[in-house]
Parts: structure tokens; sequence; C-alpha cells
């Protein structure tokens, strides 16, 4: 074989090697789309147990005889930066407790576009609209107009937001200290990960049991 075959030879070789190679890349990285499409990522842990993320914590915010009937006190559950509003109505009310049922606790952040809303007691007037009068314990958000029902479980009757906003779990002991437990759905505003579980995507990046 001469030296001008011989050349031939080998790049008929290489190209072959090069074929072959992409041929083998292109079908791993088939393989992989077709892993990733049929068996999506689970959500992203953030270095948590599943334990962790799905443990609501236990947090006392204050004792039943320092609460007033519709003096409403404010404090972050499940993470820091979220602010809930706890109240006694005075009336019984969905998910309430204490000795009349009328405690309640909501996150304090509106399901329309994220503003922090104001308790209102019956027959008075958000600050921001002196031409509304509520005739029930409710929220009311001034940034548009938004009207959460206290006694139905932050139910909207009123305004554009979308959904109710989440009701914090409350117990209380003997000693009429009373404790946020767990939130109930939809997810507070603003942290919905697209997972269907409340808890994890309240509890996802922060809170380390
Ligand atoms: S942000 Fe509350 S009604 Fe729009």
């Amino acid at each position: 074989m001469g030296e001008r075959e011989e050349k031939k030879n080998s790049r008929r070789n290489f190209l072959k090697l090069a074929m072959t190679a992409s041929i083998l890349f292109m079908v791993g990285g088939i393989s992989s789309l077709l892993r990733a499409v049929t068996n999506p990522a689970p959500p992203p842990s953030y270095g948590l147990t599943k334990t962790q993320q799905r443990t609501f914590p236990k947090v006392k915010i204050t004792n039943i005889s320092s609460l007033e009937v519709n003096k409403p006190v404010i404090f972050n559950y499940p993470l820091d930066n979220e602010p809930n509003i706890l109240v006694k109505l005075g009336t019984k009310a969905q998910g309430g407790v204490g000795p009349e049922g009328d405690i309640v606790a909501f996150s304090q952040i509106c399901q329309h576009l994220g503003c922090y809303y104001n308790y209102i007691p019956p027959n008075s007037s958000p600050s921001c609209n002196s031409s509304y009068k509520a005739d029930k314990p409710v929220g009311y958000c001034c940034c548009h107009g938004g009207i959460y029902d206290f006694t139905e479980g932050g139910k909207v009757i009123g305004g554009p937001p979308p959904r109710p906003v989440p009701q914090v779990k409350l117990e209380v002991d003997s000693n009429g200290d009373i404790y946020a437990v767990g939130m109930g759905p939809p997810t507070i505003f603003g942290h919905n990960t697209g997972s269907n579980d409340v808890s994890y995507d309240l509890l996802g990046g922060n809170i380390v049991s």
C-alpha cells in the first residue's frame, strides 16, 4: 500500500470514529431528554429532609388573658417574614379556638398581589375607604379593595383576590397559651412552588426543625 493510500485509509477511519462518537452523543442526549420528560425532577429539597420540610413548627403567639375582642395581634408564621393577624372576634367562627370558638388567625398577605391588609371589625370602615362599612369581621386590603370574611375561613367576599387567605391552625393549652401549629390551604401568596403540598410550599427553604 502506497503512502497516499495509507493517508486515505487513516482519514476514512478518523471520519468513521467521529461519526460513531456523534451518534453515541446524540443517543445519550435523547435518552436523557426522555428520562427528564417521563420522570421530572422532584422539587428542590433545599438540603432538608422530608420530615423537616413537612413539619410545621409550634410557636407560642400570646395568652388568651391578654386578648381583647377586635384588637388584632400580628405575628410571623411559619417563616420569620410572613405576618399573620390573630384576633378574638367576639363571635364564633370557622376554625376558631378558645372557650367561645372565636379566636382565629390568617395570613396577612393578600392573595391578589401580596399587599398587607388590615382587620376591620363590624360597623367600621378601613382608613382608605370610608364608604365601605363592614357588616361582619373582615380583612380589608386597601391596595385594590379585596375583602376576606374572618368568620368563614378567610373566604373572599369582595374585590379581586382569586382565593381565600390561608388560615393559621391554632391550639390553646390549659394555661390559655395560644400556639400556631400549622397553616391550611391555599398557599401563602408568593410561595407556590408548583407542589400540591401546602406544607412543602410554605416550609420549602427556611425552616429547620
Ligand atoms: S393586593 Fe390586595 S386587593 Fe390587590
